[in-house]
């Protein structure tokens, strides 16, 4: 956050937002090792999502280093959603609204703009990524529901539970 406690300042830290290349798996995978909190999958993970899934994962750069991303797709049988996965900032631009301008950048992609609704699951203990997507719905006017998902004994060892995150409808 800014001293004053707002996000309304930030637009004057200058990003540029671009959609990931196939090229760009590795500089996701760095990116999510050093946002912190997320799980860091393998390296290879990321280099298929990249390949396959570019279109709706976001990169954003400040001074041509890469501070933030957003990683998504469209759950098949939910083609109108917009998933996201992962987002995350690097921990020194943290608190900046990054993570705010980030999602609404993602929300403005092409692969993205038929999208009436956004999803993401947010472990029960990440109170910064809760409040992300509750200013996420707040500020596009629309509604943010939660409901439990992926309850901690879904998962092979111990996890705190994932509850999903639906906010819309998206006015388009
Ligand atoms: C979650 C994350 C992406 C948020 O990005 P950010 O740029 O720091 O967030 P913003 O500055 O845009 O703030 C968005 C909202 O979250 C709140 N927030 C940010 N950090 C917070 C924290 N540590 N605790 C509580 N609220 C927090 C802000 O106050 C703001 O809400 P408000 O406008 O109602 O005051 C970032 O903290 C991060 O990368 N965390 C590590 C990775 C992660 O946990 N990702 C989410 C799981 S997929």
């Amino acid at each position: 956050m800014t001293p004053s406690g707002s996000t309304t300042l930030t637009p004057s830290f200058p990003l540029t937002f671009r959609s990931a290349k196939p090229t760009d798996g590795a500089r996701l995978w760095r990116l999510v090792q050093a946002a912190g909190t997320l799980e860091l999958n393998s390296q290879y993970f990321y280099l298929l999502l990249a390949t396959d899934f570019g279109d709706t994962c976001l990169i954003a750069e400040h001074d041509g280093e890469a501070v933030g991303l957003v990683v998504g797709y469209h759950p098949p049988r939910a083609p109108d959603t917009a998933f996201v996965w992962q987002v995350g900032v690097l921990p020194e631009h943290q608190g900046k609204g990054i993570g705010l301008r980030l999602l609404k950048a993602w929300l403005k992609l092409p692969a993205n703009a038929h999208c009436r609704w956004v999803t993401a699951t947010v472990a029960e203990d990440n109170a910064a990524s809760q409040a992300l997507f509750h200013r996420l719905a707040l500020d596009l006017q629309t509604r943010c529901e939660v409901r439990p998902h992926f309850t901690s004994d879904l998962f092979a060892q111990h996890h705190p539970a994932e509850p999903l995150f639906r906010i819309g409808p998206l006015a388009r």
